[in-house]
């Protein structure tokens, strides 16, 4: 039987080190004692875009991206999608645990009598113009409750922080809505509290001037199990923002406001709403053989295809198709569908794809269905953030709880000039800028 144990020999000196292994790794820090001589700062990982770091241990979420598992604290996505509704989830996502009867009962009041805003949240939303982004109004105003609950600054305060963290979790989709309807001009529909989460999101979304707006409640829970689907995915680009804001000890309202902007990007969240455009672009099935022959020649990507993890189905993408049938037999088919599924029928079979593990993500499915359900594209990567934000959460407070944990600083090896002086303004001749 081997050692947990790593040995290298450091060439420049016929040095040998041996490194402990802790679950098969071993710790960057260890790499410092290996120096050339005593004033050598010691060796380092460089690793631009943490291709292989891992800058936590963490509890909440597995993926096995070779496998295409995904679980929340030990359960398969696809039970709790099946079984579970999206409050259920968040409580086991924050909690570690499957909420009791009682337990999910108070959870869902404590959830539903948070979801008002102060009304100065109106004020900041008449601020932006009528054609914002939703998600960036979203971004901003998140940020912006930070003024309004002070108290969010404790953080180390368990009763603060958790009343916080409701809060947001109970104000993501009154914040969603209010900036939907924003930018369309209506009025702002106030929260109900007879509603489930989906439900009253959808009325707040939806509703115009009937009495009473009902959401089909085939659609709310398609969208309750989107949310479930969203609601963390362990340490990926928005989640380290989070995390990284985080350890500098910020309000969960900025920390979640950072973490939003991440995800609003195409390669990250908003990539829904790019599926969508390609799509369009797209247009028709006889156009998918020369919109892929563009793609693999570098001009554009396959929106919704490849992942950092999963080099497998995403078992998410799996759930949606799912959820798609069960969404059309109620709203009819998206026309989309036909484009998408072909595309991706030709996708998996082509050699690039093929070689290159591409297969589509969470987000190639979903905007088609967000549509039919008659979400407007602006929406889609919004629609991730409600859900999100449960994750977001769960991994900011399990990183305020982790002894180990300091604020985030990566090192650098820098590739520039050695120390060079001020030349006098008059004596300097011009140079070539130097590349950015
Ligand atoms: N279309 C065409 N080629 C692709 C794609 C794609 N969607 N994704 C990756 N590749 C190619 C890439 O060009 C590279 O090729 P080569 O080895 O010849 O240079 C190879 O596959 C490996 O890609 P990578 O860029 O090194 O992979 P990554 O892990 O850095 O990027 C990704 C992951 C998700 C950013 C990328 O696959 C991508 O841009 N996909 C499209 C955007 C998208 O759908 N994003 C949503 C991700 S899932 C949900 C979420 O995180 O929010």
């Amino acid at each position: 039987m081997g050692k947990d144990s790593l040995s290298i020999i450091d060439n420049r000196t016929d040095k040998t080190y041996e490194l402990p292994l802790t679950n098969g790794n071993i710790r960057s820090m260890d790499l410092r004692q290996i120096k050339k001589d005593a004033d050598d700062f010691g060796v380092m990982g460089y690793d631009p875009a943490f291709l292989n770091t891992a800058s936590c241990q963490s509890k909440i979420t597995y993926i096995d991206g070779d496998r295409g598992i995904l679980r929340y604290r030990g359960y398969p996505i696809e039970e709790l999608a099946e079984k579970c509704t999206f409050l259920e989830v968040a409580y086991l996502l924050l909690n570690g645990e499957l909420p009791t009867a009682p337990e999910l009962d108070a959870w869902v009041d404590l959830v539903t009598h948070h979801r008002m805003l102060h009304e100065t949240t109106k004020a900041f939303l008449e601020g932006f113009r009528y054609d914002a982004h939703p998600m960036t109004m979203l971004i901003s105003t998140v940020a912006a409750l930070s003024t309004v609950y002070k108290d969010a600054r404790n953080i180390f305060d368990l009763n603060s922080r958790r009343l916080n963290m409701v809060r947001l979790i109970s104000k993501m989709p009154s914040m969603a809505a209010y900036a939907y309807r924003h930018s369309l001009g209506f009025p702002y529909v106030y929260p109900d509290d007879l509603l489930s989460y989906t439900e009253n999101f959808m009325t707040m979304l939806f509703k115009m001037v009937e009495p009473k707006y009902v959401a089909h409640p085939v659609l709310a829970r398609a969208l309750d199990i989107l949310f479930i689907l969203h609601a963390d995915h362990e340490q990926n680009c928005s989640t380290n923002v989070m995390r990284s804001v985080g350890s500098s000890q910020a309000d969960p309202f900025v920390c979640t406001a950072a973490a939003a902007a991440a995800l609003s990007g195409p390669l990250h969240g908003g990539a829904n709403e790019e599926v969508l455009k390609m799509l369009d672009e797209i247009g028709t099935k006889a156009n998918i053989p020369a919109f892929i022959d563009k793609v693999k020649t570098g001009k554009g990507k396959l929106m919704g295809f490849g992942h950092r993890v999963y080099k497998n189905y995403d078992p998410r993408a799996r759930i949606i198709k799912w959820t798609a049938d069960q969404v059309f037999a109620v709203t009819g088919k998206n026309p989309k569908l036909e484009i998408a599924l072909e595309l991706e029928k030709i996708a998996l079979e082509d050699e690039y794809f093929v070689k290159r593990k591409l297969y589509p993500n969470v987000d190639f499915y979903s905007g088609i269905i967000y549509q039919a359900m008659g979400f407007r594209p602006e929406m889609f990567t919004v629609l991730f953030a409600i859900p999100r934000t449960v994750g977001w959460l769960a991994q900011w407070e399990e990183l305020l709880t982790d002894p180990e944990q300091k604020i985030a600083r990566p090192r650098q090896v820098y590739t520039g000039y050695e120390a060079r002086t001020v030349v006098p303004i008059e004596e300097r001749s011009q140079q070539p800028v130097a590349a950015l």
